[in-house]
C-alpha cells in the first residue's frame, strides 16, 4: 500500500511522529507549510490556507496526516490540506500528539471531538484515528503541573515505556 506521511508541527512533537511513522513504513513524508505560520491565528481558527504540496496525492493509496490540537479544533493547515485534496485522497489516517489525555478525550478540548470534525469531512474515506497524548512521557511526578505539560515535547529520550507499546500497536494495526 502505497502511503504518505503529511505533517504540520509547531514545536516538534508532531515532526517527531510523523517522522517515526515514515520510517517504520519505510514510506515518503512531507510537510505543511501553512501561508501564514501566525500561532494567533490557528488559535482564533483565521485560515490563509498551505502552500501546495510536492507530492501527488493521486499517486498514494493512503495519507497519514499527523498534527497538533490547538483549543479543541481540527486546526487550520491541517483541515486546508484535507479540504484542498479532498478528492484525491483515497484514504486518510489521522494521527496526533496532542495535549488532551484519554480520559479527558471527550471534554471540550478533547482529541475525541476532533477526530469527530476530521470524520464529518472525510466520511467513510477516513480509515482511523490515533492520539498519543504528551501525559505519556510527563514524568509521574510531574502529572499535575501545567507548565510540564506545555514543556514537554516528544523526542528519542522520552519515547519508550506505554507510548513506544502503543505506537507499536498502532504500526501493527495499519500495516
Ligand atoms: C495554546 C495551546 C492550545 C492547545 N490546545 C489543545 C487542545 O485544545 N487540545 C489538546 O488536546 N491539546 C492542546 N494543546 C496541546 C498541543 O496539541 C500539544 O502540545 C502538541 O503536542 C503540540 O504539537 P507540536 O509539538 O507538534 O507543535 C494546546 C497547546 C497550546 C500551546
Amino acid at each position: 500500500m502505497k502511503t504518505l506521511v503529511v505533517y504540520y508541527s509547531k514545536k516538534g512533537s508532531n515532526k517527531f511522529l510523523a517522522t517515526k511513522i515514515s520510517e517504520q513504513l519505510e514510506c515518503d513524508i512531507e510537510e505543511l507549510k501553512p501561508r501564514s505560520n501566525v500561532f494567533l491565528f490557528f488559535l482564533l481558527n483565521i485560515n490563509f490556507g498551505i502552500r501546495s504540496i510536492k507530492s501527488n496525492i493521486s499517486d498514494y493509496d493512503r495519507i497519514i496526516l499527523c498534527g497538533p490540537i490547538f483549543v479543541g479544533r481540527f486546526i487550520p493547515p491541517l483541515k486546508s490540506f484535507v479540504k484542498k485534496y479532498k478528492k484525491q485522497i483515497k484514504q486518510l489516517i489521522f494521527v496526533t500528539c496532542c495535549g488532551s489525555t484519554f480520559e479527558k478525550k471527550e471534554e471540550k478540548f478533547g482529541h475525541a471531538l476532533v477526530f469527530k470534525q476530521v470524520k464529518e469531512i472525510m466520511n467513510d474515506r477516513l480509515a482511523h484515528c490515533e492520539a498519543f497524548p504528551i501525559d505519556l512521557v510527563v514524568p509521574e511526578s510531574k502529572k499535575d503541573d501545567e507548565a510540564a505539560f506545555m514543556e514537554t515535547h516528544l523526542d528519542d529520550s522520552n519515547f519508550h515505556g506505554e507510548i513506544q507499546e502503543r505506537f507499536d500497536k498502532f504500526i501493527k494495526l495499519i500495516q
